[in-house]
């Protein structure tokens, strides 16, 4: 008899150092009930686990890897090839400036270089008092709006210029 999980049930002990905390272990089961391998629910419990941990260090990547089934590699190759996943510890708003075409277009570089300027941070770097991380991604589908800015998961917001997204600041509590 293989040592495997069940289909569609959380590993439930200790995965390497971490394991998925048990409150999240029924939705860790649901997401991969929605599949018929656990392999295809890599996406939806690197969110779960995004959303538990705040980011992906590498010992939660390898407890996804575990869950689904799949070489450490290969779910490393996804939380890498998507830029919504975090791989460093971010912010407490999350500044994700598109630079694809139409953003750029109409001026995402200057957006992006106003908010490195007033931050004082790059690419990819937190403010010292941990508030703000910025970052350059690709196309937030939102192209008709740009140049747009994502905080967070869940808040978008386009046609930013330089004032807009001070006023945007200035109303973050
Ligand atoms: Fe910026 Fe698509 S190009 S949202």
């Amino acid at each position: 008899m293989s040592g495997a999980p069940a289909p569609h049930t959380a590993p439930a002990g200790p995965v390497g150092p971490v394991a998925w905390p048990s409150a999240l272990q029924p939705k860790v089961a649901e997401a991969l009930s929605h599949y018929p391998n656990r392999r295809s629910a890599v996406l939806p419990l690197l969110w779960i686990a995004q959303r538990e941990w705040g980011w992906l260090p590498p010992e939660v990547l390898r407890l996804v890897a575990r869950t689904v089934e799949l070489p450490d590699a290969e779910v490393f190759g996804v939380a890498t090839f998507y830029t919504m996943f975090n791989l460093k510890p971010v912010g407490k708003y999350h500044l994700q400036v598109c630079m694809t075409l139409s953003c750029s277009l109409m001026g995402a570089d200057r957006l992006f270089q106003h908010l490195s300027g007033r931050l004082g941070i790059g690419h990819g770097e937190t403010t010292p008092d941990g508030r703000f991380t910025l970052r350059r991604v690709e196309c937030l589908a939102a192209c008709g709006g740009g140049p747009c800015l994502q905080v967070n998961e869940e808040k978008f917001h386009e046609n930013l210029d330089e004032a807009a997204v001070d006023r945007l600041l200035e109303r973050l509590p």
